[in-house]
């Protein structure tokens, strides 16, 4: 059970190296076409950032998932949260600075809204219920 747990840190922290390995010698800055074509706009690398916290939240949430001890499990998601807090600022300046993205985002809202209330009036007619609002 702990030597599961210990094998999965291992490989994360062998990989994790491996990457840091190759940021030192830039290979994947130059790698990744939005970062080596200079000049971005922060617009971009704001972009890329949020990409880069939602691929974290994925793996802490994966790795949590496969954890064997409630603590690692806890500590795992707790650092996905984490994350998910990094999204958000690199989302509100993201708004701050391309007012398109933000009307789009409010379009998507609306229309998820918009959505969920018309799933939610028909489960309610699927379930008899007469009091819809
Ligand atoms: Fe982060």
């Amino acid at each position: 059970m702990l030597s599961e747990n210990v094998r999965v840190w291992k490989e994360f922290i062998a990989t994790s190296s491996q990457i840091y390995k190759i940021i030192n010698k830039k290979a994947l800055l130059a790698a990744n076409p939005v970062v080596s074509n200079t000049p971005s706009s922060d617009n971009e690398l704001l972009r890329l950032s949020i990409l880069a916290e939602l691929d974290a939240v994925s793996l802490y949430e994966q790795l949590a998932a496969k954890a064997i001890t409630p603590e690692v499990k806890t500590l795992l998601l707790d650092v996905a949260k984490e994350e998910k807090t990094h999204i958000g600022e690199f989302q509100s300046m993201l708004i701050k600075l391309d007012p398109e993205y933000a009307v789009e985002l409010d379009t998507g809202r609306s229309e998820v809204e918009k959505n969920n209330g018309k799933e939610n009036s028909k489960k309610s007619l699927d379930r008899g219920d007469t009091n819809i609002v």
